[in-house]
């Protein structure tokens, strides 16, 4: 398959780049700006800091199951949720799940944080920023599934190495994911599609779960729409649903 999966990125310079994409957005209402100070300090994700007297240690590692009580059965993650449409309806079908959910536009959090306070979840948590630095911070093989979900398409050439998935960030999801768990990328933007099929086939860990057309066309049975996903469906994109098994480590 012809790609330009060529420009991808590595791990040096993931590890310098700061998140690309805005922050924030229109002033937020009374409300959302309420739980982003009351709510949103009791999900986020605390990560671990450098030692203050020696901060060339190893911080010491994240437990992402002891930020939920009671202690979840399994522990999805998902990387750029935008305003939390499928992090929230994930959570509130699989209640005995831990999902943890990453992204710095901070006018997204607030609508997941209203979606979590009408919904009573419990078991949300959330990382207002770039999702690489808590991808890193997880231990091995501590997730269930991992969702990319129309990540941000950055079509100009000049600007592939700011696409969410490169090389480097399959590597670090490989090793956070356990045996057998998924990976699902979603995208409308065919040159992504591509663009992460090649890299994921190229990649040792991942295998393709594809049989048919209709295993990438129509989306997964326990699928929850996105806001993005249903604007590119208004704009006449038809989306594809990317599903990848992280293979077994060899023992
Ligand atoms: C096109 S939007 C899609 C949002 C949502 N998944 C949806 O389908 O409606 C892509 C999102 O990824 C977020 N994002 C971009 N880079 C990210 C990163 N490095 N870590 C976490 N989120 C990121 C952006 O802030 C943006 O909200």
């Amino acid at each position: 398959m012809e790609t330009d999966a060529s420009d991808d990125e590595g791990a040096e310079d993931l590890r310098r780049r700061i998140v690309h994409g805005r922050r924030t957005g229109h002033k937020l209402r009374p409300h959302a700006r309420n739980l982003i100070e009351s709510l949103l300090p009791h999900l986020r994700v605390p990560m671990p800091e450098p030692h203050p007297l020696d901060p060339e240690a190893v911080p010491p590692p994240l437990d992402p199951f002891a930020l939920f009580t009671p202690r979840p059965s399994g522990l999805w993650l998902e990387i750029g949720f935008g305003g939390g449409e499928h992090l929230a309806g994930q959570a509130a079908a699989h209640p005995e799940l831990g999902l943890i959910g990453c992204e710095p536009f901070i006018n997204g959090v607030a609508k997941l944080l209203i979606d979590v306070e009408a919904r009573n979840l419990g078991n949300v948590r959330v990382h207002t920023d770039d999702a690489r630095p808590l991808i890193e911070a997880l231990p091995e093989g501590c997730l269930d599934r991992a969702f990319v979900l129309f990540p941000d398409p950055w079509p100009k050439t000049r600007h592939h190495k700011r696409r969410f998935i490169q090389t480097a960030t399959l590597d670090a999801l490989a090793r956070a994911l356990a045996d057998g768990a998924e990976l699902r990328v979603a995208t409308d933007i065919m040159a992504y599609a591509r663009w992460t099929l090649v890299l994921a086939m190229r990649h040792p860990d991942f295998e393709w779960l594809a049989r048919g057309p209709a295993d990438w066309r129509v989306p997964p049975p326990d699928w929850v729409p996105t806001r993005y996903e249903a604007k590119a469906r208004v704009a006449g994109r038809t989306p594809v649903y990317l599903r990848f098994q992280r293979r077994p480590r060899a023992s």
